[in-house]
């Protein structure tokens, strides 16, 4: 089936202003964060094939985050997961750096939540359907942990889908994540989503300090925010909505940026205060019973979920990391093993049989992972990056090891991308 492609007049860039030649088209914009934006973009192979693709676009120069981008590049390399973005070329022209990744047609997970709830007339995500989200959110984490890498931004607009009727999870943006067992990553710099963050990193930021914490259990911690949301449509302890519209209540006002990231090393995003995450951490405390391990009842407000899977979120979200539970603890969980609608457990059961099968190809953690030369060159290709000029004209292209072998066959037939109904057909931008 083909796909149809039109351009946003006037709020994309030109192919060109991105240092790309006159064989790439640059569709929309798929989203902006805090460190670029990214863009639809087509290229046309030359061989009768185009490959669409999503752009992680940064101008290069001195204000790029050499390290902030080389780390995220390599441990995305280092995954291959049917619930993770695949990261297919890094790109570097004379002005910009661009991360080809692969396109999640489906969109933001808050959006896909946003119309099943506007289609229902409950309002809310059932917990089977909460528990499909879910149980593929398991299976991209738990692929990350065992690849020894933390994600450190598991949010809804981090978590992706395909465009199947029961889309397939992709998780994305591994700008914030960490290697495991190099040392650092349990005292490293507070980062993250400020409503996503675990108590213990919060304190980190409140207090400027850099006291040891578990990297494993702060991913947990953001998964029982991301599943509240999911099934609650707002967040546990802040008075904003996760899916856009008019904040809930009192002190939303604060915590109106709490949804753009803090990368490591800032004390937070310019706009929120240290004073906004002593709120948030009172809110955490408040909306926990005495003993800490349970949600208040006035926490879960109105909605009936079953005692299973209240027990679940009161796990991941326990205040002390130590008796939060672990990803073995979550995939054992009672909720998590419960009915799922046919369909869904059919997508499920697809996914995993894709996973077993790349293993027995041979697809070992040594396979997917960049090796020294690799390394090297993307070191090379990083540094390049902040500062401007080089390579000219051409374009440098390092491309994963993971990704060389099928590049020829890469793409799809160019008719099958030239879709377009009549109307938007000469919308799209090219150069
Ligand atoms: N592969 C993709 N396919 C489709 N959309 C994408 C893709 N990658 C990113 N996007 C869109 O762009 C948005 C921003 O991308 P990303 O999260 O990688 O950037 P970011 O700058 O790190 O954002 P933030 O700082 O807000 O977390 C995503 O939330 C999503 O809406
Ligand atoms: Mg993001």
């Amino acid at each position: 089936m083909g796909i149809c492609l039109s351009a946003e007049a006037g709020e994309v860039p030109r192919a060109a202003e991105l240092g790309l030649p006159r064989n790439f088209t640059v569709f929309k914009e798929l989203g902006a964060g805090g460190e670029g934006r990214t863009y639809l973009v087509r290229e046309r192979l030359g061989n009768g094939r185009s490959e669409l693709f999503a752009a992680k676009v940064a101008p290069r120069g001195a204000g790029l985050d050499v390290g902030y981008l080389l780390q995220g590049i390599k441990n995305q390399c280092a995954l291959s997961h049917v619930n993770i973005i695949r990261l297919l070329e890094v790109i570097l022209t004379h002005s910009h750096v661009i991360i080809k990744l692969e396109y999640a047609q489906g969109g933001e997970l808050s959006d896909y939540i946003a119309r099943q709830h506007a289609q229902s007339s409950s309002q809310q995500l059932s917990e089977e359907h909460a528990r499909f989200l879910f149980m593929q959110m398991l299976d991209a984490v738990a692929h990350c942990h065992e690849r020894g890498i933390v994600h450190r931004d598991i949010k809804l607009s981090n978590v992706l889908l395909d465009s199947g009727k029961c889309p397939r999870v992709k998780v994305c943006d591994f700008g914030l994540s960490r290697e495991l067992f190099t040392g650092d990553s349990r005292c490293c710099p507070p980062a993250g989503t400020p409503m996503y963050m675990p108590p213990e990193v919060l304190k980190n930021v409140v207090r400027r300090a850099h006291t040891q914490h578990d990297p494993v259990k702060s991913d947990m911690w953001s998964l029982g925010v991301l599943l509240f949301t999911m099934l609650l449509g707002r967040f546990p302890f802040g008075a904003q909505k996760p899916f856009g519209g008019p904040a809930l209540s009192r002190g939303a006002g604060r915590l109106t940026r709490s949804q753009g990231n803090i990368s490591a090393g800032a004390a937070g995003p310019r706009d929120f205060q240290r004073s906004d995450f002593r709120f948030l951490l009172r809110n955490m405390v408040k909306a926990h019973s005495s003993d800490l391990k349970r949600l208040r009842s006035e926490t879960w407000g109105t909605r009936k979920l079953s005692p299973d899977c209240r027990d679940l979120m009161d796990g991941l979200l326990a205040m002390d990391p130590s008796k939060r539970l672990g990803l073995a603890d979550a995939f054992a969980h009672k909720w998590v093993n419960g009915p799922l609608f046919l369909e869904h457990a059919q997508t499920i059961a697809r996914g995993r049989e894709e996973m077993e099968k790349r293993q027995d190809e041979g697809e070992g953690v040594k396979g997917a992972k960049a090796g020294l030369e690799d390394d090297a060159e993307l070191a090379a290709i990083a540094a390049m990056a902040a500062a401007v000029g080089t390579p000219g004209d051409e374009l440098l292209r390092w491309t994963p090891p993971r990704e060389r072998a099928g590049r020829e066959q890469a793409g799809v037939a160019d008719e099958e991308l030239f879709d377009l109904p009549g109307g938007l057909r000469d919308r799209a931008i090219s150069i």
